[in-house]
């Protein structure tokens, strides 16, 4: 049993705040980051647009003290809750410029998007600012523009503006006043991480280490796991449902971790989409394709693999990826941790096999050179879209380059992700021609029954599907 602690400390730029969020106070712990910061005056310049983390109107950045460094991270305050922010630092607009005796500086990111005349109505500037400022604070190519900036909609500049600006801030040397206070910050973060104690009161609680998780859901198996909220979030920012209590795994510490095997890679739940996307490079060509667009960088800096696979969505992106990979899920209640395959642990539509009082701990991918991966993600747009097919596949070949195993994973097609079993069945064996993947491909269209939705009809779905396996045997041979 953790303490009461009904606080939670942050710095909102370099002044420490402690709010309480007990229940004689004003904010609840599912009060959002922006919520909070629109209730105060000084704080007007964050905008709602959305309300659900797909606009980036909200956008503001959190900076983490990791391992003496500083990390600079865009993210949607609109689905953010307030001890999301505990033992951080929180950047708003209104932290970039200076104003001295009533005349505002500006940062030279802020003056960069003015010169390229990137802001019309200004709806979304405050948002592409910030989404621009930890681009800049991370110093990041023009190559990673795009994901820096995917996950802001402008309706009146046009992007070619933003862009062009975004080019010039990737270029600047330039010693901002943050880089000038960062030996400060990173000694009040360091201080306050040490001081800090695990936030909990009646409906919330947030555990700093995986025994006092664990100890947690066995005492309140009813607790409702977050991980970064960018699914349970809109629960109440959308539907306007009222919560559960919640135990958020968003500040226990050996989740976080990437453990880089030879041979396998063991990856904590609460790790996020953007470690995820950073740290699989070119040795994970089709974890890549798929993370490169995955939500935006906002929603991909809190969004964790625990979350994706937790809610056992049938587009959840990563799962057709994981079943390619035969990753193992670990599963661990306060007495004993199981492996479990994804198939086993997706029973149904949004169903898992997970007991109440367990929570999913770690992923273990094993990095196997015999397959040849491959996947790919349909959607309407390219950034910032669900899936409407979602397919990753996995390859074997003999010796004498027949298809020795092979596994094909799709998303979007059934009610959970799902294997093309007939295809798969028909292919094992044959040689790699074209006449065989073509009969296969026309197994998919037969074995599913997809459904008819905004995205795609069911005649499209299956469609799509048949073409990814074409074009991955196109790719492949
Ligand atoms: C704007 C936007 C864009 C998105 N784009 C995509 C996209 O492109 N592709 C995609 O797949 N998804 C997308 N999503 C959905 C969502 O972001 C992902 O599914 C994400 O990975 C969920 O992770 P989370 O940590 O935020 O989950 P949470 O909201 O915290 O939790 C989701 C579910 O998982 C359970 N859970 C969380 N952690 C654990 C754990 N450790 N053990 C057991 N159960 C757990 C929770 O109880 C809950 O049921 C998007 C969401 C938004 C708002
Ligand atoms: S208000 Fe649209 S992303 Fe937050
Ligand atoms: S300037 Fe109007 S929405 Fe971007």
């Amino acid at each position: 049993m953790i303490q009461q602690n009904e606080k939670i400390s942050f710095l909102l730029n370099d002044e420490i705040i402690e709010l309480d969020l007990g229940s004689n106070h004003k904010f609840a712990p599912t009060t959002t980051v922006l919520e909070w910061l629109r209730s105060n005056y000084d704080y007007l310049g964050v905008k709602e647009g959305c309300a659900e983390g797909d606009c980036g109107a909200c956008t503001v950045v959190i900076v983490e003290e990791i391992d003496g460094k500083l990390t600079y991270k865009s993210v949607t305050s609109c689905i953010l809750f307030l001890p999301y922010l505990h033992g951080k630092q929180l950047l708003t607009i209104e932290h970039l410029s200076k104003n001295i005796n009533g005349e505002y500086e500006l940062h030279p990111v802020q003056e960069i998007l003015a010169k390229y005349n990137g802001s019309q109505c200004g709806y979304c500037t405050p948002g592409i600012v910030m989404s621009l400022f930890s681009f800049f604070k991370n110093k990041e190519t023009e190559e990673d523009i795009k994901y820096s900036l995917s996950g802001n909609l402008c309706r009146c500049t046009g992007y070619e503006s933003i862009k062009e600006a975004a080019i010039e801030i990737g270029e600047l040397k330039f010693v901002d006043e943050f880089a000038c206070k960062e030996e400060q910050i990173i000694v009040k973060l360091k201080h306050l991480k040490k001081k800090i104690k695990a936030f909990s009161c009646d409906n919330y609680i947030q555990p700093l280490t995986l025994e006092e998780a664990l100890s947690i859901k066995q005492e309140q198996p009813e607790l409702l796991i977050i991980g970064g909220a960018s699914d349970i979030a809109l629960l109440k920012t959308k539907k306007h449902q009222e919560l559960p209590a919640i135990l958020d795994l968003s500040n226990v510490k050996e989740l976080k971790t990437i453990i880089k095997h030879d041979s396998y890679w063991e990856i904590g739940a609460a790790v996020t989409m953007e470690q995820l996307r950073k740290e699989m490079t070119s040795d994970w060509p089709d974890f890549k394709n798929i993370l490169e667009v995955f939500g935006s960088q906002q929603i991909r800096n809190v969004a964790t693999i625990g979350g994706n696979v937790g809610s056992a969505s049938p587009i959840g992106d990563l799962l057709p990826l994981l079943m390619t990979h035969q990753a193992e899920i670990i599963i661990q209640n306060k007495h004993e941790a199981r492996p479990e395959d994804l198939e086993e642990f997706i029973l149904a539509y949004r169903k898992t096999s997970l007991m109440s009082d367990e929570m999913i701990t770690k992923f273990i991918i094993p990095k196997d050179n015999d397959w040849i991966f491959w996947s790919e993600k349909v959607s309407k747009r390219k950034q910032l879209d669900i899936s409407t097919v979602s397919a990753a596949f996995a390859l074997r070949l003999t010796k004498e380059k027949k298809v020795g195993a092979i596994i094909l994973a799709y998303g979007g097609m059934a009610a959970m992700p799902v294997h093309a079993t007939m295809a798969e069945e028909y292919l094992l064996g044959k040689e790699m021609e074209e006449p065989h993947f073509e009969k296969a491909a026309q197994l998919i269209t037969e074995e599913f029954q997809p459904i008819t939705d905004a995205r795609a009809s069911k005649e499209g779905r299956a469609l799509l599907a048949a073409n990814l396996l074409r074009k991955f045997y196109f790719e492949s041979i």
